[in-house]
């Protein structure tokens, strides 16, 4: 992995949205893998900054997200669909956005259809990813096995205790979701993964300097040869303390 130390999460969001920028400058057609969640949200300010300045032109470029919970509708607030719309969509004109049918009710319908889409796209250019506390990407969480495809995921509870912050209370959050599997996650041609804050700094360890092993779902990103990291102080505390930095 290569990694880019920001002085803070601000500047690791314009690290991160300038290599998003060049790759849609180099790749006009590129279909972009986004995420949700409070990391990338400064990529997306940045990236909305540079609609406006008329710098980055999005209008052939297509997206596809990591996930969304189980049964929300895409009005709902809570919804990724929403949270996507406001932070980006609303401002970016892309070509085409797209996340998982999360009401579809045949659930092997909807995640077959997920993935013959990023099939039928050609595949992910550049995947921006988070990083759960639990060393989970997208809402592939700790388990047995490396998910292949998009699949129906029950939710960790320290995962709904973590994304209850955005909800009136841990029992609005729902316990399942729809979320793109680890193998289509590796194979995207680049990965940029957003770290910030102490809480992230041992999953991050564990990513990166840990055993590659299904229960740090994150570790699968040590199979990726194009991995581009960007971190703050706090989230690579682990790994300096270890003398690994
Ligand atoms: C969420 C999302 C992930 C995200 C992660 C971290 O549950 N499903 O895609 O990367 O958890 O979220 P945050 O960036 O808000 O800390």
């Amino acid at each position: 992995m290569r990694l880019y130390q920001g002085k803070d999460y601000d500047d690791l969001s314009k690290k991160a949205a300038q290599i998003v920028a060049s790759e849609i400058f180099m790749h006009p057609k590129a279909v972009l893998g986004l995420a949700t969640g409070s990391s990338p949200e400064g990529i997306y300010r940045y990236l909305v900054k540079a609609q406006q300045e008329g710098t980055v032109d999005f209008s052939d470029v297509t997206s596809v997200n990591l996930d969304e919970y189980k049964g929300m509708f895409p009005d709902n607030e809570q919804s990724y669909h929403y949270f996507m719309e406001e932070n980006l969509f609303q401002h970016v004109p892309f070509k085409a956005s797209y996340l998982p049918n999360a009401v579809e009710e045949n659930e092997e319908k909807s995640c077959r259809e997920y993935d013959e889409l990023i099939e039928s796209l050609g595949g992910i250019d550049m995947q921006i990813l988070g990083i759960g506390a639990n060393g989970h990407i997208g809402f592939n969480e700790p388990g047995e096995v490396f998910e292949r495809g998009t699949h129906c995921v029950t939710l960790a509870e320290s995962t709904r205790q973590a994304n209850s912050r955005f909800f009136d209370s841990i029992d609005d959050v729902p316990t399942h979701a729809f979320s793109m599997g680890i193998g289509t996650i590796l194979s995207a041609k680049r990965i940029v993964l957003v770290v910030s804050g102490e809480n992230k700094a041992q999953a991050l360890y564990d990513a990166f300097y840990g055993p590659i092993t299904p229960k740090v779902p994150a570790s699968a990103l040590q199979l990726h040869g194009h991995v581009a990291v960007f971190a703050d102080k706090d989230a690579l505390s682990v790994i300096k303390e270890k003398g690994l930095l």
